[in-house]
């Protein structure tokens, strides 16, 4: 059967939702201070984490029911989850049924288990990479991510070239004081690799709580520390959280995510599956949706159409980053999901 019928889902501030990030676990090799604390967090126990049939069953609904155009998995470290691929080859075959094409699957990595798996990924169906390296510096690298990994990642970041992912774009949380003296040196980087740099203003989702808008390095900032050297010319977007800017003499492009300064909430057409199947319209939302319970008590695929609409109902206008009545979200990036 071709043509389906499909409702496009609608939130209260006429935004059309239509990208699904779901986290397939809360576990972490890394213990990025911007994320987790040191010790790691209390994990969760195996039989809550949606099996991978429960998430190919709530994906299938996003995107033949609802029209959902784009998935990306994450995690925690979504690589730590046994037979990744598998789950892969699953959700790869998604159509979307307003454009008979398949569903554009991406996936965030720290990228250490690349070297590994990227082929096996590439093969299963994954059409594109974000990786994050927050240093180029192996010191640096180790002090934000407590891990002495800087090596294998580079050599993952090669792995997923090699494995034909394209673009390959790499992620850089960016903390003043930290690593914000090596912008031009990830821009030189990107260029001469062929990946895309992606700065990320640093939010408020730290586990430890040592955020504070001095640490936050604004994307204009950024913007005009590479322009300086390597002269930028500004893309038009569409409803991606990213500015991109391509360089003059066309060796390739950054984006920078201004989620502090100039959050894109106004554009958000996002939400979120947790791992143990809750349901959330926002990184910062406090309420979440329990879409497991539904699962497990034999759910019909109409009531999880139910509550997915309900729980899109609520969906506000945005965070209040930097304002006095910011309410900080009491889970960290790595139980939400990046
Ligand atoms: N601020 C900004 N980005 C974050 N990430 C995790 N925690 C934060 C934070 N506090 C993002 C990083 C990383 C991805 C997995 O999640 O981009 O690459
Ligand atoms: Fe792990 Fe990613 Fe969090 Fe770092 S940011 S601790 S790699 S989940």
């Amino acid at each position: 059967m071709s043509s389906k019928s499909f409702t496009p889902l609608i939130d209260p501030f006429e935004r059309r939702v239509r990208d699904l990030r779901i986290s397939v676990t809360d576990r972490c090799n890394f213990r990025c201070t911007y994320c987790m604390p040191e010790a790691g967090l209390k994990w969760l126990d195996r039989k809550d984490i949606l099996s991978f049939e429960e998430i190919a069953r709530l994906a299938r609904i996003f995107v033949e029911n609802f029209d959902f155009d784009g998935i990306r998995l994450t995690g925690g470290e979504p690589t730590v989850r046994a037979d990744l691929p598998v789950l892969i080859e699953r959700l790869s075959g998604l159509v979307v049924p307003s454009t008979n094409q398949r569903v554009d699957l991406a996936m965030t990595t720290n990228g250490s288990a690349l070297r590994l798996i990227a082929k096996d990924l590439k093969q299963a169906g994954l059409r594109r990479l974000n990786i994050s390296i927050d240093s180029l510096d192996a010191q640096i690298f180790e002090s934000m991510t407590r891990r002495n990994h800087l090596d294998k990642v580079l050599d993952g970041i090669d792995a997923a070239l090699e494995a034909g992912f394209e673009p390959v774009k790499i992620n850089i949380v960016m903390i003043r004081g930290v690593n914000d003296h090596e912008i031009v040196d990830f821009a030189k980087f990107g260029r001469t690799k062929g990946v895309q740099p992606r700065f990320i203003e640093f939010m408020p989702l730290d586990a430890d709580g040592a955020w504070n808008m001095n640490k936050v390095v604004p994307a204009d900032e950024i913007v005009d520390r590479i322009n300086e050297v390597f002269p930028l010319e500004a893309v038009v977007h569409g409803p991606e959280p990213a500015q991109r800017f391509v360089y003059k003499d066309g060796a390739g492009e950054i984006g920078v995510i201004p989620s502090v300064t100039k959050p894109f909430c106004g554009d958000c057409d996002r939400v979120r599956l947790t791992a143990e199947g809750k349901f959330m319209t926002c990184l910062f939302a406090i309420d979440d949706f329990d879409l497991r319970n539904i699962l497990r008590s034999g759910g019909t695929d109409q009531e999880i159409m139910e509550q997915i609409r309900a729980a899109v109902g609520t969906k506000w206008a945005g965070h209040n980053i930097g304002n006095v009545n910011f309410i900080r979200p009491s889970r960290s990036m790595s139980q939400i999901g990046g």
